[in-house]
């Protein structure tokens, strides 16, 4: 049966590798994100494969562009089956007290803020319509932290958190909550954790990360539809995607 799936961070990487497969799939997909150019594009692909999407430029971070995005995919498709809560972005590789207000502020508000403010719009809706799932992209930076990566790590975290409170709150109203965490993926979302990179930091990502065997989003996407299906059994929890690495 076709579901609305709600993709936020569908522009490129893990959003635009999901939803495509998702589109092969019949779904209907609401496509998210702040660059328009590529969103648009990634709903192109969809409606090339023969499924509905709508593109809805959206800043995560920004709660009237939330309420928006939510409620322009309910007027597309008249309800929210899946939330794919995706989006997200790095800051420069540091040591923690290397970082400055503005780059916590970032990468909090995007990874953290915008998530949570994507639920508290999403599930309304959820409720009303008598369930759903909620997938959130966390990390191996959830509960194994890389080097020069704290803040990050610490709003991957905080996702992996909410995660888990999603599921303990709403098991009783057919709302159910996964974390997928993608380890190394080949997509451009450290380029902008690039710019301070040199021997020192390069060395030690390494070490902690060994012996870092990198997934294409299209891989990771698997275990995304994978969680999307199984929400009840997997309710609460994180699908750890780093290939035998990190072992949770
Ligand atoms: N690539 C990896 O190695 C890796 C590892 C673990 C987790 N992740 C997570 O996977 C998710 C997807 O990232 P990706 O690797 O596909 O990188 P990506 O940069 O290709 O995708 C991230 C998407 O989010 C969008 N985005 C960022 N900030 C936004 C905002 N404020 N509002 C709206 N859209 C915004 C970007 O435009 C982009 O389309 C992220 O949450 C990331 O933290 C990635």
């Amino acid at each position: 049966m076709s579901k609305s799936i709600l993709i936020t961070g569908a522009a490129t990487g893990l959003g635009r590798a999901t939803a495509v497969k998702l589109a092969r799939l019949g779904h209907q997909i609401a496509v998210i994100d702040f660059n328009e150019t590529e969103g648009q594009n990634t709903v192109n692909m969809v409606k090339e494969i023969g499924a509905e999407a709508i593109f809805v430029k959206a800043d995560v971070a920004n709660e009237q562009q939330v309420q928006n995005y939510v409620e322009k995919t309910i007027e597309a498709f008249g309800k929210i089956d899946v939330f794919f809560n995706n989006a997200g972005l790095m800051v420069p590789f540091r040591l923690i007290h290397e970082y400055d207000e503005a780059e916590y502020d970032r990468v909090m508000n995007v990874n953290v803020k915008g998530a949570f403010f994507g639920v508290k719009y999403v599930i309304p809706h959820m409720l009303e319509n008598g369930g759903g799932t909620i997938v959130n992209t966390v990390s191996s930076n959830s509960f194994k932290p890389t080097a020069y990566n704290g803040v990050y790590s610490m709003s991957k975290h905080a996702l992996n958190a909410l995660t888990k409170s999603i599921g303990q709150d709403y098991q009783d109203k057919n709302i159910y909550a996964v974390g997928v965490a993608p380890n190394n993926m080949l997509t451009n979302i450290s380029q902008s954790a690039n710019v301070t990179m040199n021997e020192e930091i390069y060395k030690a990502i390494v070490a902690s990360t060994p012996p870092n065997i990198a997934a294409t989003p299209e891989e990771v996407a698997e275990a995304m539809i994978f969680a999307m299906n199984n929400s009840k059994l997997l309710n609460g929890s994180t699908i750890n995607c780093a290939g035998g690495q990190i072992l949770i």
